[in-house]
């Protein structure tokens, strides 16, 4: 089995974004599992908690459970067309200490979205320049901006649309594809 550990980018109660990630768990091949970390509760990071010897004790705990994953799915909306600052923080937090980072070499997939037309564009390609620094493969198709949010969901949670279900599928097909093609031997 492949653990995905699972971001989403909204710490908002009925945040679309987390919807969405359930349903993309929901269509994914049987192969893969999925570990959803949260993100809301790390502490602003702060480059003396390095130097003071003062690491908030829920760091760790974070950095274990994404090591502990063999890829990293995210899902995201779009604030001010970048990235929300929770999750920025969240990469910040397991970028570090320096030399320690957690993200290198993890198979990722972006999954923005957006009640607006636009699928959440801009975050999506804001959070890519990152995950190039932060050495993830990162899987370029099929890309996945994903519209009108709002209008996506019953309200189980369940995909309204079939065509938009099937896309799901196709997207979480070509990670597990990705993983397969691209995790760390051994
Ligand atoms: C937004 N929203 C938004 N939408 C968008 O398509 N492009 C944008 O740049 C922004 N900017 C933005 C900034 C801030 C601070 C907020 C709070 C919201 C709207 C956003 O897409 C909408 O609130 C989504 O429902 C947020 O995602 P969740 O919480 O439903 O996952």
């Amino acid at each position: 089995m492949t653990k995905v550990a699972v971001l989403v980018g909204s710490l908002r109660r009925d945040s679309l974004s987390r919807k969405l990630a359930h349903a993309l768990a929901a269509a994914a091949p049987p192969i893969l599992t999925f570990d959803f970390v949260e993100i809301g509760q790390l502490a602003l990071f702060n480059q003396d908690f390095e130097t003071d010897g003062t690491t908030p004790p829920e760091y760790p705990i974070f950095r274990d459970r994404i090591r502990s994953a063999d890829a990293v799915l995210f899902v995201t909306p779009e604030y001010n067309r970048s990235v929300p600052a929770a999750l920025k923080n969240a990469l910040d937090v397991g970028s570090r200490p320096y030399g320690a980072s957690v993200w290198g070499g993890k198979p990722a997939a972006v999954v923005s979205n957006s009640p607006g037309a636009l699928g959440g564009f801009g975050a999506n390609h804001a959070l890519r320049q990152s995950l190039v620094f932060l050495d993830m493969p990162v899987l370029q198709q099929p890309e996945a901006y994903i519209g009108n949010a709002s209008k996506m969901f019953a309200a189980d949670g369940v995909v309204v649309d079939e065509a938009t279900r099937g896309f799901l599928g196709t997207i979480m097909t070509a990670f597990a594809a990705w993983i397969e093609r691209t995790a760390p031997r051994g």
